[in-house]
């Protein structure tokens, strides 16, 4: 099992491209399956979970051709025969249930397995079946599998999603765009994601209303065609790198290639600490203040604070002169990255869904664990701010979303060496 042995500290000073999305590119991948015709989709990362996606899709039947330098995927979903998306591939990745969507969608018909839960605590997915429900599909359960049936035109509906839900709205766009006579997803969610998926459909043919805000309106079209399309940068990767910039004194980074409106208000929350960033178009630059100013954020739903960027931002506020908090409205229990940080020096407890930072700790090198995507970056982060040597083990999480690591932060300026463990 690969490990990073991370010497530090290290300023990050330099240029970093943004790779494209993960969480963007697999709605889209997934809508290619509703087209009568090739999709190709450019700017798509190379990652563990884009390869996995790859897998679910030709188990149905579909071609997929992944040109990796060009960064692009070829979908051809004229093919699609199998209508089932087993569990050995879906419960390596979430997101591989939205073949429930596009399967019904398309066919009238699927059989998926239920995503297993994954590192901070069970995950569910009622929402996405009592939506589909409320559409008029029929949906049971057998051993561990949903079953979708919506042979004909479906009168549809309305659907409030509470809570709001990225994965939800994917979901029941895929479901409703050529299936429901109308459908109305209430308080969907507004994540670049969903947008960017909105928009995609809406190139293929689809007709929907309200892209952008929190009330979609499908109606449903006979077919949607082929697309060319190119997917947004990485939203997520794009704030892990700013932070990074901001938290490791005499940094001075320049992000190229990202979508700073895609990040809601953390740029001003992270202006907020005294890191000074401009932004001209799709280039921003950070460069670390002499000192952290501790500033409190509550992760909530689009356009608020991104719940993918809390581990990282509570790790910056070890670093900040002064007490902070960092509360999760979204996942009320994703702060398994914690205890690794205290092994490095700081100081932090959490109480519910919501961790106490005590800063400025300084950090040592020590032996640490990944567990799940965001808490493994973060985790980098403070490796690098750490004085001496730190190990950072199980990266398998990070090689899911984060592409050419190592090879970006050293040409910065970091000491990141893979090792086989
Ligand atoms: C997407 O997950 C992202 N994954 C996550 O990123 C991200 O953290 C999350 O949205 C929130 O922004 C992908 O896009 C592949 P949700 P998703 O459904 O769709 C509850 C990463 O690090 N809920 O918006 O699964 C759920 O428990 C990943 O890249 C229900 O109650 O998230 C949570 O509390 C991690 N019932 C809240 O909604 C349901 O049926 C938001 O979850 C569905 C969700």
């Amino acid at each position: 099992m690969d490990k990073f042995i991370i010497k530090g500290p290290t300023p990050l000073k330099g240029t970093i491209p943004i790779s494209g999305s993960k969480n963007a590119a697999l709605p889209i991948m997934a809508a290619a399956l509703l087209a009568d015709d090739v999709v190709t989709i450019t700017n798509i990362p190379r990652l563990k979970d884009i390869y996995t996606f790859n897998n679910v899709i030709r188990v149905l039947g579909a071609k997929v051709d992944f040109d990796e330098d060009q960064n692009k995927i070829t979908i051809d979903p004229t093919t699609v025969g199998h209508l089932e998306a087993p569990y050995d591939l879906v419960r390596k990745m979430r997101a591989s249930f939205y073949m429930l969507g596009a399967l019904v969608g398309k066919h009238g018909s699927a059989k998926v397995s239920l995503p297993g839960g994954c590192a901070w605590g069970p995950r569910p997915v009622d929402l996405h079946l009592k939506g589909m429900e409320a559409m008029g599909i029929d949906i049971s359960l057998e051993k561990g599998y949903v079953i979708a049936k919506a042979d004909e035109t479906l009168k549809g509906g309305k659907f409030r999603l509470e809570p709001s839900s990225v994965g939800a709205t994917v979901n029941l766009l895929l479901a409703s765009v050529l299936k429901a006579e109308e459908f109305v997803i209430e308080n969907a969610a507004r994540e670049p994601d969903v947008v960017q998926l909105c928009r995609v459909l809406t190139q293929m043919g689809a007709d929907i209303e309200g892209i952008g805000t929190d009330t979609l309106r499908i109606r449903k079209v006979d077919s949607l065609s082929g697309a060319e399309i190119s997917n947004d940068p990485d939203r997520i990767e794009l704030g892990t790198f700013m932070i990074a910039g901001a938290m490791i004194p005499g940094s001075d980074l320049t992000l190229t290639g990202g979508n700073p409106e895609h990040l809601g208000e953390f740029t001003n929350k992270l202006r907020k600490t005294g890191a000074r960033i401009e932004v001209e178009e799709d280039t921003i630059r950070v460069k670390a203040p002499d000192q952290l100013k501790p500033v409190s954020i509550k992760a909530e739903i689009y356009p608020g604070f991104p719940t993918d960027l809390q581990a990282q931002w509570a790790t910056m506020l070890t670093q900040a002169e002064g007490d902070s908090k960092v509360t999760d409205n979204v996942y009320f229990d994703r702060f398994s990255y914690v205890p690794e940080l205290v092994r490095l020096g700081g100081e932090l407890d959490v109480e519910k869904n919501t961790v106490h930072i005590s800063g400025k700790t300084p950090l040592t090198g020590a032996s640490v664990m990944s567990t799940d995507l965001r808490a493994s970056v973060s985790l980098v982060l403070a490796a690098m701010a750490a004085e001496n040597t730190t190990e950072v083990l199980r990266i398998y999480h990070l090689d899911r979303g984060y592409e050419s690591l190592e090879k970006k932060l050293n040409a910065v300026g970091a000491h990141l060496k893979r090792v086989d463990d």
